[in-house]
């Protein structure tokens, strides 16, 4: 079955392939830690996301069919507000559409949580990642200097900026036609 959404297929579409997205529990760890170091030069450690599972942060695994973890998510909630800590897809699954299928489900729990404003930060460096965020409806709203961990062309020890982006909860929604419970 073809998993590729549309730009503005809502979530309910994408729930119709193979893919399921529920909670993340400590089960999970080892294949999300997996994955992690696949797609990251400094990923997050497998105790970065027990971490984020006993703050009860919302953690959720995207499965497929066979119920393999082939993707995650990491929020953070505050004050009407989430922060996306992490979201990645497993390489031999990335392009189809499936960061969107999580970014979607994302805004329907930020919205279900009283959110109004979701945020992220991402490398700039990572114009795939940016693009995909800007497409999404976020837009940038700053920069945090020497933010990441990094490598310069010497392969030495360095630091990049991340670039803040930001967009309201409910403009996401309606861009994405998604309606909340
Ligand atoms: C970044 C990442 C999560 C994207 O996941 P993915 O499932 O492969 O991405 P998708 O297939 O959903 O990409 C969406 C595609 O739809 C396109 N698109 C079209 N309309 C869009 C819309 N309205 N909204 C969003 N994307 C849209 C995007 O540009 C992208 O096309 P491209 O692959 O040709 O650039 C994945 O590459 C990954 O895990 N990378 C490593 C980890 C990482 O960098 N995470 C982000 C850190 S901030």
């Amino acid at each position: 079955m073809n998993a590729r959404l549309r730009p503005h297929e809502p979530i309910a579409a994408a729930m119709q392939s193979v893919y399921t997205l529920r909670p993340m529990t400590p089960a999970d760890l080892d294949a999300v830690a997996q994955i992690e170091a696949s797609v990251y030069d400094f990923p997050w450690s497998r105790g970065n996301f027990a971490d984020s599972l006993t703050a009860q942060y919302h953690a959720q695994v995207l499965t497929d069919e066979t119920g393999t973890v082939r993707g995650y998510f990491v929020a953070m909630p505050g004050v009407e507000e989430m922060h996306l800590l992490n979201i990645s897809v497993a390489p031999e699954v990335q392009g189809q559409g499936l960061s969107l299928l999580m970014l979607d489900a994302l805004v329907l729990l930020s919205r279900a949580d009283g959110a109004l404003l979701l945020w992220l930060e991402v490398r700039p460096s990572n114009t795939h990642a940016v693009r995909i965020y800007e497409r999404y409806g976020f837009y940038p709203i700053a920069r945090r200097r020497d933010y990441y961990p990094s490598v310069d062309t010497h392969g030495r020890a360095s630091r990049e900026d991340a670039l803040v982006m930001s967009a309201q909860v409910g403009d996401l929604l309606l861009r994405r036609g998604l309606r909340p419970a």
